[in-house]
């Protein structure tokens, strides 16, 4: 019998964030890949299993132990947020093929947007949203830069971010030319969690001295901080949409 390897979003930290469908595929599988944050705050739901770091092995090593591992039954790994965006785990689920399976999950964006009570596209206020980091552009030669990004009507996600804040804050005042929210969402779905609103012209004052970015570390991990930006942030929605479209949209589905 071939046996699979599931690829779980194990959404931000917050195991009761898990989906039934991962929560029941990870029952199943008696070896797990864990990243150690997981390993922490998912204990319950790994205590009769054998656990592996992923990032502790060459890809190689990784791939040879996990087709041996196979023989004997599914394995799992818990995907930092989902696997949509910036997730470390593509190489392996490609080089898998059919033996990787991969189970959405909820991703930091949707985490923050929930602790924040908005939808982050707004008619009239926002027409696009933005999913970058800094650090990811640095890498490709030609990229935008943040300032480019920035812009009114765009709601901008800001991960791994390795700007100093103050020049990222200053980049992104004058990409919008105006102030708008940011909002600073640190430790998401986690015991520390916080979230930080302010605008572009405050967010420096009320962080203070704090880093939430690892910037200061030497080991410079990408921290646990999420940022997010643009007038959607704040903005009041406008209830007469609500009406104009149970007439003229929902009524009309109704009836077909
Ligand atoms: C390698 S990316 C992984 C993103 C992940 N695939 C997702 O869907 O959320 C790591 C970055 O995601 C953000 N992040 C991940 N977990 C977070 C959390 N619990 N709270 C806030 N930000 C988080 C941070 O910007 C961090 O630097």
């Amino acid at each position: 019998m071939t046996h699979l390897v599931y690829f779980l979003g194990a959404g931000p930290g917050d195991p009761e964030l898990l989906t039934l469908r991962a929560e029941r595929l990870l029952r199943e599988c008696r070896v797990v890949y864990v990243p150690p944050l997981y390993g922490q705050t998912f204990g319950e739901l790994l205590t009769d299993k054998e656990l592996f770091i992923p990032f502790e092995y060459y890809f190689a090593d990784l791939i040879a132990m996990l087709k041996e591992q196979l023989t004997k039954g599914p394995v799992a790994f818990l995907v930092p947020g989902d696997m949509t965006f910036f997730s470390p785990f593509q190489a392996l689920v490609d080089a898998l093929g059919d033996q990787a399976v991969v189970v959405p999950g909820v991703g930091t964006a949707n985490a923050a947007s929930a602790l924040l009570k908005k939808t982050l596209d707004r008619p009239g206020v926002c027409s696009r949203t933005v999913l970058t980091s800094p650090r990811t552009l640095g890498e490709v030669p030609g990229a935008p830069s943040m300032r480019e990004l920035a812009a009114p009507g765009v709601t901008l996600l800001i991960y791994m971010n390795n700007l100093p804040f103050a020049e990222l804050v200053d980049q992104l005042r004058q990409g919008y030319g105006k102030d708008v929210p940011i909002a600073v969402a640190h430790r998401v779905g986690l015991p520390e969690e916080e979230i930080l609103l302010a605008t572009l012209d405050s967010i420096l004052d009320k962080v203070g001295s704090r880093d939430f970015f690892n910037l200061d570390n030497t080991d410079r991990r990408p921290a646990l901080t999420l940022l997010l930006v643009g007038e959607s942030l704040m903005a009041e929605a406008d209830s007469s949409w609500w009406d104009y479209r149970r007439d003229h949209i929902w009524k009309s589905r109704e009836k077909s």
